[in-house]
């Protein structure tokens, strides 16, 4: 952890839950009381679909929503898109941009994630920028170079502490059980936090920096120890309420 910043553990759904999901909402709401809620903050991503009525559920609880997405217009002529504005009034008030599964499936590159990232500014959200290697560059040497770059044109100049959050997820952990070694997120980190510097100036010292890729009740106590890791991006771990409030738990308790 970044000492004096306040730990973010996001939960992504990514394309699963119906209605009947929402009552892992309740749940968690329910669960996320003062001695976790001391500790750190917590944000929920379900699907567009279950957005509206999870954000109702989690009103009166100290649980964030956000989106897995947006678009970069605020309204318009694109069939099937969402814009920032509009997650916004859905109840969201972070959104997930750059996601790799969104990166390798349609295609966004670094300049589209900058442009979205502006996008949920504008619609005042907080963005949440992806970066991660593949497994290709992580076994090439690459990931520094990878996460530079990615940085350097992937978020905006206009970047700060309160508007934005980082969540490096190598490609190759997420979903897949396997994760780099506590030393190696420990510098990934450090090497992130550096390259914001550059960009921000003093305020990255602020930035969380979250780590995405197989987290689970087993590891998460030591990956938030790390330096620089000031939370984590979850998907598999954080399906349901009780297995949320458990990596939680095992997170900070
Ligand atoms: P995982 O997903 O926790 O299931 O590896 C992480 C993510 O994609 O953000």
């Amino acid at each position: 952890m970044t000492p004096g910043v306040r730990p973010l553990v996001a939960g992504n759904w990514k394309m699963n839950g119906s209605r009947a999901s929402l009552a892992e909402c309740r749940i968690l709401g329910d669960g996320f009381r003062d001695g976790l809620h001391s500790r750190t903050d917590a944000l929920l991503i379900p699907p567009a679909t279950l957005l509206m009525a999870t954000a109702d559920i989690l009103a009166g609880t100290a649980v964030c929503v956000g989106a897995q997405d947006c678009a970069f217009d605020e309204r318009g002529a694109h069939t099937g898109d969402l814009s920032a504005e509009m997650l916004a009034d859905a109840g969201a008030s972070f959104v997930v941009v750059g996601h790799s599964e969104r990166r390798l499936d349609h295609g966004d590159t670094n300049a589209t994630v900058r442009a979205k990232a502006v996008a949920a500014w504008r619609g005042g959200l907080v963005a949440v920028i992806c970066v991660g290697e593949t497994r290709e560059e992580c076994d090439a040497g690459k990931t520094f170079d990878v996460l530079s770059r990615q940085i350097e044109e992937s978020v905006p100049g206009r970047a700060t502490s309160q508007s934005t959050v980082i969540a490096y997820e190598p490609v190759w952990a997420i979903g897949s059980g396997d994760t780099p070694s506590l030393e190696v997120v420990a510098r990934t980190h450090a090497h992130i936090r550096a390259r914001l510097k550059d960009k921000m100036g003093t305020d990255a010292a602020k930035v969380r920096i979250l780590y995405g890729g197989s987290v689970n009740p087993s590891n998460g106590n030591e990956l938030i120890g790390a330096d620089n890791v000031d939370g984590a991006l979850v998907g598999r771990a954080a399906m349901t309420g009780a297995d949320f409030l458990s990596l939680l738990r095992a997170m900070f308790c």
